[in-house]
């Protein structure tokens, strides 16, 4: 019996790595411990073994079985892992990134950006960019706010050293560059690009030189609207925004306006909402953003004729609408990239 077995062990050892295919593998592990296999022969035997010699036969053959066995799945996995590395064109490339890694999720501020976006989509915007580097002209001097007018003190920001010179920036004038202290820059970029009518909604990031507290970054998110066209009118700046606060915040929501000022627009005004879904501050006027026509003066700056052409235009905080949607307490969090807190916004 020991020598038979050896013998099937031996015929196991050798032939196995040989296997060139599944099916050499599965006949030659039928022949051993098949139905009809060598071992299983050897076990049928036991019963007309002496009783006393049956427990140490019956020891051996399952021993072998123990070994073989994991010897027949190493020639399956072999011919396996040749396979695929054929199908593959040669051996894995284990720099590949893992697909069963963990995604990352959508910052809160750029899903909220993306909401708004979807939101204007809809009425006929487009999205229109530009750097965080602009020009002191682009910042201020085109949006009626010249070097010495008063508003330029509530938006101080970074300048660069003169020499500075961005290259995907057009040039204009003697340029000082900053950084954009607001998004209506981009109100004259677009202008200037495309002419009238125009209907663009600006996303982007601004700076301030500010004091960094609960609700103040001297980095922080804003959207800018522009709308141009011939007959614009007031009712159409008040219905645009009832159609944001209402995709924002409920069909409860509702806006008032507020006489303010702001050197782009006349008139200019600051925009409140209500809405009834809102908490803690349901029903109460919550001050939203700024507002206004577009003044008559910017319009001829970007080379339109202010007869023909009028128009409005808005500028809205996006971590304030974000904190707002998500009664988020603090501006800081948004910056400062925990992921308990990033990973609560986005489905992904
Ligand atoms: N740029 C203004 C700011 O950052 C916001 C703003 C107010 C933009 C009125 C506008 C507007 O387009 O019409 O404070």
């Amino acid at each position: 019996m020991e020598s038979k077995i050896n013998e099937i062990l031996a015929k196991a050892q050798s032939a196995l790595p040989m296997a060139q295919t599944k099916n050499e593998v599965a006949a030659i592990g039928a022949s051993i411990t098949g139905p009809n296999g060598e071992l299983t022969a050897l076990m049928k035997t036991i019963p007309t073994l002496d009783k006393a010699e049956r427990p140490a036969a019956g020891k051996l053959i399952n021993m072998a079985k123990s070994k073989i066995e994991p010897m027949i799945a190493e020639a399956y996995e072999r011919i396996e892992n040749r396979q695929m590395a054929e199908a593959l064109g040669g051996a894995p490339d284990i720099t590949l990134p893992n697909v069963d890694a963990p995604r990352g999720t959508l910052h809160p501020l750029t899903l909220t950006i993306r909401k708004i976006c979807s939101i204007f989509k809809r009425i006929g915007y487009t999205v229109a960019e530009a750097t965080d580097a602009e020009t002191e002209w682009f910042c201020f001097d085109a949006l009626n706010t010249p070097e010495d007018h008063p508003a330029r003190d509530a938006q101080d920001t970074l300048f660069l050293p003169r020499q500075t010179r961005f290259s995907n920036v057009p040039k204009h004038a003697d340029e000082l560059y900053l950084l954009r202290s607001h998004t209506s820059s981009v109100q004259i970029r677009a202008m200037l690009r495309e002419g009238a009518p125009i209907r663009i909604l600006a996303p982007g990031r601004a700076f301030r030189r500010d004091t960094v507290d609960a609700t103040h970054s001297a980095n922080f998110h804003q959207i800018e609207c522009l709308y141009v066209d011939r007959d614009v009118k007031l009712t159409d700046l008040k219905a645009t925004l009832d159609y944001l606060f209402k995709n924002l915040f409920g069909k409860s929501a509702r806006t008032r306006l507020r006489p303010s000022f702001f050197p782009f627009t006349e008139p200019s005004f600051e925009v409140d909402f209500m809405s009834d879904d809102l908490g803690k501050l349901s029903g109460k006027w919550i001050e939203i953003m700024g507002c206004g026509m577009v003044d008559p003066k910017v319009i001829e700056n970007v080379g339109l004729n202010p007869g023909e052409y009028s128009g409005f235009a808005f500028g809205l905080g996006v971590e304030r609408v974000a904190m707002l949607e998500h009664s988020i307490d603090d501006i800081r969090h948004f910056y400062a990239n925990d992921l308990r807190f990033l990973r609560q916004f986005s489905n992904r």
